[in-house]
Order: structure tokens, then sequence, then C-alpha cells
């Protein structure tokens, strides 16, 4: 991508998406589940939500209008995975974040590590896509992590580092957005960070922030996903710095999910 195009890309955030740092949950389906599912869980859910705590389900996108529909008017909001990098063109398969803020979407999670791998998309990418998505009134839930070669060699700082400074270049002083942790070595695993392991990457994220703008470090959401579980997400979710979870395979299991939920109540 050209710098130009980069500059282009620089957006302020719509006032009409305000969410100072809050805590959520936030169910990423990836490519499972299919109409019953989300027949079966989101009136669930929807009987579950309240003010304390977002929940969020992030479905594949055929089923996006569905769960719309069926989460209308409920305290349960919705997003997508993924996001193109531009407003519209000839991009089969894609589509923008215009279109998801036509279908009522809050949230779409960008630059997920299972993106970043398989799709070879770089930090760039990732930031544009943020960028689009703050500039349709879409706020962006943003992954980074490391990956257990950068931890064992002693780079997840950097690793880190690089990848959200990417993003925040992007960003004006009023945009929000929502931040998520989730180190590669644990989505899927079963192998999930000790809260501990978890925290000091989350204030790590925090120092971050501030040096780009200060009030950030103590304004921005920032979950921890990979591998939270109904009996790992209370104390994950006890820590200082983290607000939530972005919860995978967990979250397909209605009765799971609710159990994590239940726990960022704290
Ligand atoms: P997991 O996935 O909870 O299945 O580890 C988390 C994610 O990839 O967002």
């Amino acid at each position: 991508m050209q710098a130009m195009d980069m500059q282009d890309a620089t957006v302020s955030c719509p006032v009409n998406i305000a969410a100072p740092r809050a805590r959520m949950v936030v169910a990423n389906w990836k490519m499972f589940g299919n109409l019953a599912l989300c027949r079966e869980s989101l009136p669930r859910l929807a009987d579950a939500a309240n003010a304390k705590v977002e929940l969020v389900v992030c479905p594949p996108a055929p089923y996006l209008g569905e769960v719309g529909r069926l989460a209308n008017r409920s305290g349960v909001q919705y997003g997508a995975q993924d996001v193109a990098e531009v407003t519209h063109g000839a991009r089969t398969g894609e589509w923008s974040a215009d279109m998801l803020a036509e279908l009522g979407c809050r949230y779409a999670i960008v630059g997920h590590s299972e993106r970043r791998d398989r799709h070879r998309e770089c930090n760039q990418t990732v930031a544009v896509k943020a960028a689009m998505c703050i500039a349709a009134g879409v706020i962006p839930i943003v992954c980074v992590g490391e990956t257990m070669e950068d931890r064992e060699s002693g780079n997840t700082e950097a690793v880190l580092a690089k990848q959200l400074n990417a993003i925040l270049q992007l960003m004006k002083k009023n945009a929000v957005f929502v931040l998520a942790y989730e180190p590669v070595w644990a989505i899927g695993t079963g192998l999930a960070a000790t809260p501990e392991m978890a925290q000091d990457v989350h204030a790590f994220l925090r120092r971050q922030l501030a040096l780009f703008v200060p009030e950030w470090g103590e304004s921005v959401t920032i979950l921890y996903g990979g591998s939270v579980k109904a009996d790992n997400a209370a104390s994950l979710f006890a820590m200082p710095d983290i607000d939530g979870g972005l919860v995978g395979g967990a979250s397909l299991n209605v009765l799971d999910l609710l159990s994590i939920y239940r726990s960022a109540m704290i």
C-alpha cells in the first residue's frame, strides 16, 4: 500500500458511537454454527444480557442478518469477523464496513491471527481495516498477539508493539476501538495464558497506548482471547487490566458462553 493511501484512510470517529472502557464478552463463532445455533442461542443470550457487561456475537457473515433480527431490541450486540480494506469495488467474497453498519453491526473483528496467517494480512492491512470500520461507525475489535516462537525468543513486546503501532498511527484521538490480546499459541489449543501472563501483556499494551494518547492507557477496552473457558474466565477477568474476553470454541455452547459472561460481571 502506498503512503498516500494510508494517509487517505486516516479517519476520525463519528460521534454516534461512544464506548469508554467497558466490560465485554465477545463470541467469535469463526466458521462454525448454523441457523439452528442462531435460533437456539440468541433468545437465551438476550435474556441474560445486561448493561453491566456488553455481550457481542460475531457469527459467520451469512448469519449476520438472522442474528441481527434475533438480537433486535435486546441487549445483545453483534458484529462481523472481518471487513474489507476498501469501501467498495470488484472484491468477490468481501464486504465493506458500510455494509456492516447498514446491517446494524456495532463491531467487526480485524486482524485475527487466523486471517493474518492464512490470508497473509499484514499490520498495514489490519490498520486500514480498523480505520475503515471507524469511518463507517463500526467499532473495530483489533487483535494482536505473539507466536510461541516470538515468546520463547523474548520478542513478545516487540512484536505486539509493532502490531499495535501500525494501527494507532491511523487513529485520531477520538477514535473508539477495542483491543484484543490473543496469543497465537493459546488460540484453539486449550492452553490459555495464565492470568498473570495475560495481565503483564495487557499492562504493557496500556503503556503503549498511552504513548500515543495519554488517556488511551485507561480508556481503551482490552480483551483477552485464547482458550477462554467457563473454568478459567473468572480468574482471567479478575485481573485489573483485562476487561473481558474474545471467546472462540467455548462460545459455540450457549451454557458455556453464559457462564463466561457471568464471570465478567465482577
Ligand atoms: P479459542 O479462540 O477461544 O477457541 O481459543 C479464540 C479466538 O480465536 O478468538
